[in-house]
């Protein structure tokens, strides 16, 4: 609106979209808190603050690496045991599931295909018209297959229960679910979980592929960042 405004002419108009430009996500975060009806400045800081330190923030350990190892280890023994004698495609949810996926197939004593899938899910608003968006498809066919999807953490289960329903068109001889955490008073749409690394409350994870704004995937524990 005040870049519209027509009295903002010349260099004070090329100033202030200089300005917006280089400071375009604050100021939309101002927009955005203005807009959810917090208006005295100091809130404004203290959010914006707030935000700036989970970015920077101090990460807690909620589970350590030999835990999280330990968990995948017998997780591993488990699946090798239910398919002994026959082999598996291990289907890794891109991105967050990546990490687990890759410690998970490599403590497998069966055959093993490995295989990565991307979903998105849109049209979350109305519960029956839920579609999911692949965004990156499988390179193997499944059909009349053993297949084992992994995932980092469920949570709502509305994008995981989609994809499921997609894999299970493919008519795999199995389809079977394997998540690292799974957080089940966050559940919206039922799931069945086959093997569940830890049940988790409902609190914000990162590492071991998960994310906050697409960082701290690479931690090799579960933590939770300390605003
Ligand atoms: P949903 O079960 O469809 O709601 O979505 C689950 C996805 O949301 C997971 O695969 C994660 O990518 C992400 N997610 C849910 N909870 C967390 C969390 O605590 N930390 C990081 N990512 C999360
Ligand atoms: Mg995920």
């Amino acid at each position: 609106l005040l870049v519209k405004n027509p009295y903002m002419k010349g260099s004070a108009r090329s100033l202030l979209l200089k300005w917006a430009r280089s400071n375009s996500e604050w100021i939309w975060k101002s927009a955005l808190l203005s807009y959810s009806g917090m208006n005295t400045p100091e809130e404004y800081w203290r959010l914006l603050f707030a935000e700036e330190k989970r970015m920077n923030g101090q990460i807690k350990v909620r589970i350590s690496e030999e835990e999280v190892n330990a968990r995948i280890a017998g997780l591993a023994a488990q699946i090798s045991e239910d398919f002994r004698g026959e082999e598996v495609v291990a289907v890794g949810i891109l991105r967050g599931g990546v990490y687990f996926c890759t410690e998970l197939t490599k403590r497998l004593t069966i055959p093993v295909i490995l295989d990565f899938i991307e979903a998105s899910s849109y049209g979350e608003g109305t519960e029956s018209s839920g579609q999911v968006k692949i965004t990156k498809d499988l390179i193997e066919d499944i059909e009349g297959r053993n297949v084992i999807v992994v995932e980092d953490i469920i949570d709502t289960g509305r994008t995981l229960s989609l994809l499921l329903e997609n894999l299970r068109a493919r008519r795999p001889k199995c389809l079977k679910l394997c998540t690292l955490l799974d957080k089940p008073e966050r559940r919206v749409v039922e799931v069945p979980v086959d093997y569940n690394g830890f049940q988790i409350p409902n609190e914000f994870v990162v590492g071991y592929g998960m994310d906050y704004a697409q960082r701290y995937r690479n931690l090799p524990y579960i933590g939770v960042v300390e605003a």
